[in-house]
């Protein structure tokens, strides 16, 4: 299977393209929902959270993880690749969303201002800013933390007044600090499922970009340049769920935004 991991329901908005772009592919999803939001801690302990996701979809039978979440990907992955990846499992691979994302976002503007829009995590990590200046570097970035934005969705409250406050807070935030902003990049993978909210809050004229797509996309074609990884990944079109809540808090919250039925184990990190 193709291991997908994220801090909770977030992910699910990359799994959603993932399972377009490879529909024969078996997919394994984690969301650490007991342990979600990320975004306002510290650099070890995501990066312990991060790992402890990554054994565990490794043991569960993953030959390939995707960090289907920017703050596990900028604060996480290069630890993981670097220093435990060889020890671990050196035939296993273990990919963010960031990279993928940041090769492709530059093509999106006309006025060459980009509003990155991600956790406090991603944010204070540089990650957006510093990749995007190494693949075009005439780019100018805009970043603005919404660290509220990710409990509203987690917490089941993205259609409640105080939803929208908080979005035209950071939407406003954003925008007053580069005024040439022609694109908005959703650097969290949860924040797609607001688009509708900040929509209502982003002048016309501006376009919102979900990484979804484009990672499905970089992920098919590294799939294709690695078959030796793609012959272990099994292909009989399955998902399966896992999450560190109950199955029962799971089910709920995934079918705000998973259309179809879900089969859901828990688990506990001891
Ligand atoms: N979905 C995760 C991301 O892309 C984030 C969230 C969190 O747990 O704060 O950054």
């Amino acid at each position: 299977m193709i291991g997908v991991f994220d801090s909770g329901f977030g992910g699910l908005t990359i799994l959603k393209e993932l399972k377009a772009a490879l529909p024969e592919y078996d997919f394994l999803y984690l969301g650490d929902n007991a342990r979600a939001p990320y975004g306002p801690r510290s650099f070890e302990t995501i990066h312990r959270y991060t790992l402890e996701a990554v054994k565990v979809l490794f043991e569960r039978g993953c030959p390939l993880v995707i960090l289907a979440c920017n703050t596990a990907s900028a604060r996480a992955l290069r630890t993981i690749q670097q220093r435990e990846l060889p020890t671990l499992a050196p035939e296993n691979r273990v990919l963010g969303i960031i990279r993928p994302t940041t090769e492709e976002i530059g093509f999106y503007t006309k006025t060459g201002h980009i509003g990155i829009l991600g956790t406090a995590g991603t944010v204070i990590s540089g990650s957006y800013p510093l990749e995007i200046s190494r693949f075009f570097p005439q780019i100018q970035v805009a970043q603005q933390a919404c660290p509220l934005w990710v409990p509203l969705i987690e917490n089941g409250e993205i259609d409640s007044p105080g939803a929208g406050y908080f979005v035209q807070k950071y939407m406003d935030a954003l925008l007053s600090r580069d005024s040439e902003i022609d694109t908005i990049l959703l650097a969290c993978t949860h924040y797609p499922l607001l688009e509708a909210e900040i929509r209502r809050f982003t002048p016309p004229g501006i376009q919102i970009i979900s990484q979804g797509a484009i990672v499905a996309r970089k992920t098919a074609e590294y799939l294709g340049r690695h078959p030796e990884l793609d012959k272990r990944v099994s292909k009989t079109g399955k998902i399966r769920f896992l999450t560190t809540d109950t199955a029962e808090f799971f089910k709920k919250g995934a079918s705000f935004f998973w259309n179809e039925p879900i089969s859901v184990d828990s688990l506990t990190f001891v």
